[in-house]
């Protein structure tokens, strides 16, 4: 594969922690900015989270400030699951990387007006972002090679019985980027709940002893202990990094092509990504979305990655 320019946009997290570990010191990947958005925490907390990952795990990358609430909705956070920080679990060293100087929506539209190659642009948290920069600049399109999100999925949610959360605190936003003719790589809780961090790949990547390897076990640690209190799971879905994961090797998820609307409609359903995986409506087909996962495959990705650590 080709070195690609990435730009990440995020909600840490714990598995967003994880997906900029696997982003960060990659010789396929060039990250070249990580924009924050409000979703497991307030945007004071994520962003505080995306500079002290990048800080620690000394990734020299621009982190910029996005959308404090989502477009129309008043925002939802997921204390429950990510702790009162949004990254409960690990404690950083004094904090000195500070923000770029660029609010999200400006440095994405900035950065993919004048990139000189394609960009994949990868969500982990509310489309909120995105769909703005969308919207304010729609000639970003022509540069932005594709978009893999982590977000929907194509059979259960996980906040209501039709949605998933990075959908449901942003709906209208998930709409704007899904009907926004680009490629569209949705990687939803279909796949990320057979990836779950069982006490073994703790284990695993514990041994590898450096700095990433520590971190990613203490955060784990509250990570399981909080997705065994809330949906009595042993090990928690590592749902973000299969984003990164797949760009890295995209044999890593068969992708079926289908129709995906997203259900702005206020009943039980708001915010299902409406996938028409057996095309009983002849839509058009819009999404490209993950229906299986190559599980070791995917731990061989994080075990490497965070072996490029010191
Ligand atoms: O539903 C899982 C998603 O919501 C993940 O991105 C997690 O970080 C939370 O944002
Ligand atoms: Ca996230």
């Amino acid at each position: 594969m080709k070195k690609r320019k990435v730009l990440l946009d995020c909600d840490p997290g714990h598995d967003d922690a994880i997906a900029i570990m696997l982003a960060g010191k990659n010789e396929l990947i060039d990250l070249i900015g990580i924009t924050v958005v409000s979703g497991n925490q307030t945007l004071e907390k994520t962003g505080r989270n995306a500079l002290n990952l990048c800080q620690y795990l000394d990734i020299d990358v621009p982190v910029c400030l996005g959308a404090d609430n989502p477009i129309i909705k008043d925002v939802e956070i997921c204390e429950a699951i990510h702790g009162e920080s949004g990254l409960d679990g690990f404690t950083f060293p004094k904090l000195t990387k500070t923000y770029d100087e660029r609010r999200g929506v400006d440095f994405i539209v900035d950065t993919l007006l004048n990139a000189e190659e394609p960009i994949d642009v990868v969500t982990t948290g509310p489309m909120t972002n995105l769909a703005l920069a969308l919207r304010v600049e729609p000639r970003i399109k022509k540069n932005i090679r594709q978009v893999t999100l982590m977000g929907g999925s194509y059979q259960f949610g996980n906040v209501t019985p039709a949605a998933e959360f990075n959908i449901l605190v942003d709906p209208e936003a998930a709409h704007i980027v899904f009907n926004s003719g680009l490629r569209i790589n949705m990687i939803g809780l279909d796949v990320t709940h057979m990836v779950k961090v069982l006490p073994s790949v703790v284990k695993r990547m514990e041994a590898i002893h450096n700095k990433a390897s520590k971190l990613f076990t203490k955060l784990m640690k509250v990570y399981n202990e909080n997705q065994y209190k809330v949906f009595e799971l042993e090990g928690g879905p590592l749902h973000d990094p299969v984003t990164i994961a797949y760009l890295l090797d995209e044999d890593l998820l068969e992708m079926k092509h289908v129709n995906c609307e997203i259900d702005l409609s206020k009943g039980s359903s708001y915010g299902r990504t409406n996938c028409d995986i057996f095309n009983y409506l002849g839509k058009p087909k819009n999404t490209y979305v993950a229906v299986d996962i190559d599980v070791e495959k995917f731990w061989d990705i994080v075990e490497d990655a965070i072996k490029k650590y010191d």
